[in-house]
């Protein structure tokens, strides 16, 4: 039995092994610069038990922790993120954008995000996000890492993407990994794509959910969690629509208990 197997066994066999119903996107990403460590540790700190991340090929094949497409934004890089070496993408500051305390924090590989969730207890959501290289490359790459390498002592991750190609190749790599799709919409074949891809979950913008969708997405045995919620009346909303969760900027805005449930 390989070492992602013996984490699965381990997972299965204790308590709280889903995502709860409160999910840092992008770690705390509102307190903190999202995809990096130092949002990881926030989202710990603000008491939070899973994280949300994104994850991409840079040009040489690592599989590191970024959202956008372009380096831009949320770094002092520019370019196309797979377009890029990770020797150069290690040595960038994707921080002080964010904040001057922030600067010099780095972009993270997967495996060092590991580390961290490792090292903190934290449950994940891991979000696939190919750009330029094949999806299925992505898929395949960042489902290899999770196989090896996630910590037999966390929840079993969930992987998500809104790349169908990408799910499906990581799939073939990890079958036993549970999957999500992520849409913006809802799209009227959310059925027939679900089931294709043996997904257990749907996420999608909360702004276009309707009470009659999640009642169907929930009624047929799917999970269905919302981005990105960052008010709690909203949150009170959806869970009682019967969305499992949210993922939110400001995860500690959502009202929860101390085990991650919601207190209302
Ligand atoms: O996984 C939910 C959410 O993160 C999907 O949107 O663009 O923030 O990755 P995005
Ligand atoms: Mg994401």
């Amino acid at each position: 039995m390989g070492h992602y197997q013996c984490s699965l066994v381990s997972a299965m066999m204790s308590g709280h092994r889903r995502p709860p119903p409160v999910i840092a996107h992008r770690g705390a990403c509102g307190h903190a610069p999202e995809n990096t460590l130092a949002a990881l540790r926030k989202a710990a700190g603000l008491g939070i038990g899973w994280v949300e991340f994104d994850t991409q090929l840079s040009a040489d094949g690592a599989v590191v922790v970024f959202h956008d497409e372009r380096l831009e934004r949320t770094s002092d890089g520019h370019g196309m993120v797979e377009e890029t070496d990770w020797e150069v993408l290690g040595g960038l500051d994707a921080g002080s954008w964010f904040a001057e305390a922030f600067r010099g924090e780095p972009i993270p590989t997967l495996g060092q995000v590991l580390g961290v969730l490792e090292e903190l207890g934290l449950g994940a959501v891991v979000d696939i996000k190919p750009t330029l290289a094949p999806a299925a490359e992505t898929g395949r790459a960042v489902a290899e890492i999770l196989r090896r390498e996630w910590p037999e002592s966390l929840p079993t991750p969930l992987l998500s993407s809104f790349n169908e190609a990408a799910l499906a190749a990581a799939a073939g790599v990890a079958p036993e990994l549970p999957r999500a799709l992520v849409v913006r919409r809802v799209p009227a074949d959310w059925p027939a794509r679900l089931e294709r891809l043996g997904c257990v979950a749907l996420h999608c913008r909360h702004q276009w959910l309707t009470r009659h969708t999640a009642k169907a997405v929930t009624g047929a045995g799917y999970a269905l969690r919302c981005f990105v919620v960052d008010r709690p009346e909203r949150a009170a909303t959806l869970y009682r629509w019967g969305v499992a969760g949210v993922f939110s900027d400001f995860p500690d805005r959502i009202a929860t208990s101390p085990d991650g449930r919601p207190s209302r």
